[in-house]
């Protein structure tokens, strides 16, 4: 196959994320050119839905043109400013005090960043020097969730309990511990309801703060409803079951909203939808700007805030910021990000459109190829098994998921083959309309046909998050 001029060049310079760079030193990059609402645009025209809104973010699609005037405007007025020692631009002031003024449940102050990777890797940070400001030297371990996906810095790194994305990194540290993934279908016990199946997770959390000592335990970490590693909701009762857990022996919980936030759980927070009360930290990302340009935060709590803040005091600084901390031009698209979804009502658009987008999810529960299908708001994933009846999944190496992914690709969807399992994510953008999301499922459903009807073993090896 002769590579474009665009593909030859990428080959040779450009080191992929998430990538098997052998094969694509083979196949090459595939290269998209332009958007539109809900669709983009390959180099040879073709036309996609983006069923997975980019990376889990694009939720006002690829054509706001508010978002790009939001952004023009900032960069002609103040490109760049920074926030070390008390600086700050009007936009970036006016961002924190919005987003603490929508936060789920009572936070005090807004500390921003670039990425989700970064607003996690600051919340441990902050746990850390929390607990050191509490004279707590040995309280510093972080419990997150096998499957549980919070980026990629070191620190996220151990807490992305998913083995492709840990192993060969020599991750996770020592500080970093997990529990089980909260997933019904794949983990629980003949006979066992949701509510027992929550309960034996919160058993096990609290085995595990025992075995290791309360007092080493910072925090845990969790997304409301599970993203990359395989959208997964929670079973009934689960986060008030963890909670309970984490205020009895004084651990901080760190609310991951990177893929939650902003609507796409059918509620404004993910918190909201899965009862999440006390979080002490809440990390956001993505949606916040619709993923036009990069920014990230990190949400503190009032009692947070007021012990970082006496111990700057004592040490004269608090040591920690990036350059790109409150950026300008990130906040002005931000909050542009903001009153958009204020104006159009996107949230009630949301809860119109999650109707049959949930109908249509869980019509795919009779396909011949799906465990489960689940999801929540607008987002879903489905699990491709072998077997409906023993949940047997499978031959990994027949990489089923993939197979639907591409075979999606051939029918103009661009879907996600999720790096954990054998599941299919779907999370477009939250400006979809109903038609579209007929389209959506139309397009999945003959994927799937296909690929049940011509199964067999495929040679390409990406895992892809
Ligand atoms: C829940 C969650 N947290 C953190 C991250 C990391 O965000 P980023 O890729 O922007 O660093 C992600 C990315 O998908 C995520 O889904």
């Amino acid at each position: 196959m002769q590579l474009s001029s665009i593909a030859q060049k990428d080959i040779r310079s450009n080191l992929h994320p998430y990538t098997n760079h052998i094969a694509h030193q083979q196949t090459g990059p595939k290269t998209y050119v332009r958007g539109e609402g809900i669709y983009i645009w390959d180099e040879h025209d073709n036309k996609f839905i983006e069923g997975l809104a980019g990376l889990w973010c694009t939720s006002l699609g690829f054509s706001e043109q508010r978002l790009a005037d939001a952004a023009k405007r900032q960069l002609e007025t103040l490109p760049y400013n920074h926030s070390f020692a008390g600086r700050t631009a009007p936009v970036v002031t006016e961002l924190a005090d919005r987003l603490i003024s929508i936060a789920p449940k009572p936070m005090s102050k807004a500390y921003f960043v670039t990425s989700g990777s970064e607003a996690v890797d600051s919340a441990v940070k902050i746990a850390w020097y929390y607990n050191n400001a509490l004279n707590r030297p040995e309280k510093k371990k972080i419990i997150s969730r096998v499957r549980g996906y919070h980026g990629v810095t070191i620190a996220c790194t151990s807490l992305t309990a998913i083995p492709v994305i840990q192993d060969a990194f020599d991750a996770p540290l020592d500080r970093f511990k997990q529990i089980g993934t909260p997933h019904y279908y794949r983990f629980s016990e003949p006979g066992e309801t949701e509510e027992e199946f929550a309960s034996r997770r919160a058993a096990e959390l609290e085995e595990l703060i025992l075995a290791e000592g309360p007092d080493t335990i910072a925090a845990l970490i969790a997304e409301p409803l599970m993203g990359a590693g395989g959208v997964i909701p929670p079973p009934k009762t689960y986060f008030e079951k963890i909670q309970k857990v984490l205020r009895k022996y004084d651990i901080l919980f760190i609310a991951d909203e990177v893929i939650n936030g902003f609507g796409r759980t059918g509620n404004p927070w993910g918190c909201d939808t899965f009862n999440i009360d006390q979080p002490d930290m809440i990390t956001v990302a993505k949606q916040l700007s619709s993923a036009y340009i990069p920014i990230g935060a990190t949400l503190i709590s009032e009692e947070i805030f007021q012990v970082i803040a006496e111990a700057s005091n004592r040490l004269g600084v608090w040591g920690t910021g990036f350059t790109y901390s409150g950026h300008p031009v990130g906040a002005a698209v931000a909050i542009e990000t903001l009153d958009i979804y204020e104006e159009r009502n996107i949230m009630g658009h949301v809860r119109e459109v999650m109707q049959p987008f949930q109908s249509r999810l869980r019509e795919l529960n009779s396909h011949p190829l799906v465990g489960e299908a689940r999801g929540a708001g607008l987002i879903g994933a489905i699990e491709l098994v072998e077997n409906k009846e023993t949940k047997q999944p499978y031959d990994p190496d027949m990489k089923v998921a993939l197979q639907v992914y591409q075979k999606c690709l051939e029918n103009g969807l661009i879907l996600r083959a999720l790096p954990s399992g054998d599941s299919v994510g779907i999370c477009p953008p939250l400006i979809i309309t109903e038609s579209q999301v007929h389209d959506l499922f139309d397009a999945l459903g003959k994927a799937l046909d296909q690929v049940w009807n011509e199964i067999q073993p495929v040679s390409i090896s990406t895992a892809i998050a």
